[in-house]
């Protein structure tokens, strides 16, 4: 087990750790992740951090992101100067390899031209970081306009470019080290090869972060912070919440309760596979609250989306509370939040489209400290750490769903009747989907059940009923997404299933459209 320095609401810190220094660019993320892919503890930080603050957090070392503006630019992200006396090795990626120049006695130049995309390298003398690409001409990806013309004081220049005569650089007396081109991307072969050199050779990390670590660390940290006292966990059917009650359970046994509020709006089975999967066999204490007849009763008559929100949002936390409240002496509450929601809440925000209502999340103004074990996680690792707890495939691989639930895909009135019709389609989309084994290529596909009628045929009948619209979608990370091309044959599949097989439905459309200008849902 890696040792456990410390504990962020029973999030296990591992011993070893990097830290990416965020500098605008959107590749931190991209690094956190190849680090830890190399089997090493990895975590994003501000750039405006005090040498002593970084000093703080014990880092094996250290990686400056790329980032859009220019060394020479008033106003242009710097690091504290002081963080090369740490004597922790650092590693400049782009725009960090120009500022390691432009602070340690290198030069940066104002380019004509830059290099976009992929570029060759011209590795001279491998060195460490290059040692496995070897002297060579290696493909290399690239995206700068400035370049690097003396490197650091003491460094050797390890690799050139045509448009960038530094485009590697190391110093192992002065542990500084900087690359032009970005190694955490596919399009650089030899990325992961030159990180994982600098990783275990550099800063002699042993790359044990592996899946039976992080929850050794996790189990401890929860049980620092619980103590004897008791836990309660709400259930939504997610795998967040899901992941995160298994791995509470894991430490504390019966110290944990879990709440699963039904809301009547899950999608078919859903409800049973969440009692079935925690109750039945993982033997969690599981309360669960059938509370379908009171949305149906809040939502009666409600069509414009944001209420049905509200109302949704509103009558979840009252139940959820009513059920928390039978639960004597519970201290602590255990959310899912994962590591982007926790990057996220720390920089600027996008303008708010659709009032994602906390359902199956926090109510605001309960007492209760917070148990976060999957604080320093990204949702893959979530997914293989409940995996390796025993959790079913049909949990762990769950697609996103809105915490509102069918509630915002049924356009206009959501009644038992208009959920079961939906219920019904949405099943046999999924279905289908799986029989395809397309399921785990796309992020989202399910059934909409607008509030409009055409008319059809159906033997020597006119009918007049209602259509289904199937709505897939492939995204990264459902800021953007775009609409998924399925195989025509599938969509005659799950077509001509919903006409024959759900009573009131006569039509079926596809959504062709991506995000933006539509939303994946469709309120
Ligand atoms: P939109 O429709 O805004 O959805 O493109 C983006 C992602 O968020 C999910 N979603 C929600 N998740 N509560 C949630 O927890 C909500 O109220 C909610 N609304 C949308 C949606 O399924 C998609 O993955």
């Amino acid at each position: 087990m890696t040792g456990v320095t410390g504990s962020t609401g029973g999030a296990a810190v591992a011993a070893d750790r990097i830290l990416v220094v965020d500098f605008g660019a959107q590749y931190a993320q991209l690094i956190a992740r190849r680090v830890r892919e190399a089997k090493v503890f990895s975590e994003i930080v501000p750039h405006d951090l005090t040498a002593s603050e970084f000093a703080d957090r014990r880092p094996s070392g250290i990686i400056f992101s790329g980032g859009p503006a220019s060394v020479h630019v008033d106003g242009a992200p710097r690091i504290d100067p002081g963080i090369y006396e740490l004597g922790v090795p650092i590693l400049g990626i782009c725009y960090g390899a120009q500022l390691i120049a432009q602070q340690q006695g290198g030069t940066v130049g104002r380019n004509e031209r830059g290099e976009y995309g992929r570029t060759e390298l011209a590795v001279e003398h491998p060195g460490t970081l290059l040692a496995d690409a070897g002297t060579g001409v290696q493909d290399v990806w690239m995206s700068h306009f400035d370049a690097i013309t003396a490197a650091p004081a003491g460094a050797t220049v390890t690799a050139s470019s045509a448009e960038a005569p530094v485009a590697a650089f190391e110093s192992s007396e002065r542990g500084l080290y900087g690359v032009q081109f970005h190694p955490e991307v596919h399009h650089t072969p030899c990325g992961q090869a030159l990180l994982s050199r600098f990783l275990h050779d550099v800063c002699g990390c042993p790359g044990d972060w592996t899946m039976e670590s992080i929850i050794d660390a996790s189990v401890a940290a929860i049980r620092d912070q619980v103590g004897t006292g008791r836990a309660i966990c709400g259930l939504s059917g997610g795998v967040d919440s899901a992941v995160a009650a298994a791995l509470v359970h894991e430490a504390i046994g019966d110290q944990l309760t879990c709440v699963f509020v039904d809301t009547g709006l899950m999608r078919a089975g859903e409800g049973e596979q969440v009692v079935e999967a925690f109750q039945k066999t993982q033997g969690i204490e599981l309360i669960h609250v059938r509370a379908a007849d009171r949305f149906f009763e809040g939502l009666a008559g409600v069509t414009d989306p944001e209420e049905k929100r509200r109302v949704i949002g509103e009558l979840f936390i009252r139940i959820f509370e009513e059920a928390a409240a039978g639960i004597r002496d519970a201290r602590f509450l255990v959310q899912g939040t994962l590591y982007p929601d926790v990057i996220e809440s720390g920089s600027g925000h996008a303008a708010k489209i659709k009032s994602h209502h906390n359902v199956g999340g926090l109510p605001e103004d309960m007492d209760f400290d917070l148990v976060e074990p999957l604080r320093n996680l990204f949702k893959d690792e979530v997914r293989a750490v409940g995996s390796q707890l025993g959790l079913p495939d049909e949990i762990v691989w769950r697609q996103p769903f809105p915490g509102p639930g069918l509630g915002v895909r049924i356009v206009g009135e959501v009644t038992r009747e208009t959920v079961s019709v939906l219920q019904a389609a949405d099943l046999i989309v999924r279905e289908e989907l799986h029989r395809a084994g397309l399921d785990r290529e796309i992020w989202q596909a399910f059934a909409v059940l607008p509030d409009i009628r055409s008319v059809g045929v159906m033997g020597d009948e006119r009918t007049y009923a209602r259509p289904v619209i199937i709505r897939a979608v492939t995204s990264e990370d459902a800021m953007t997404a775009d609409w998924a091309r399925l195989p025509y044959d599938l969509l005659e599949s799950m077509s001509s299933r919903i006409i024959n097989e759900v009573d009131g439905v006569n039509r079926v459309a596809y959504d062709i459209t991506s995000k933006p200008p539509g939303t994946i849902e469709w309120e």
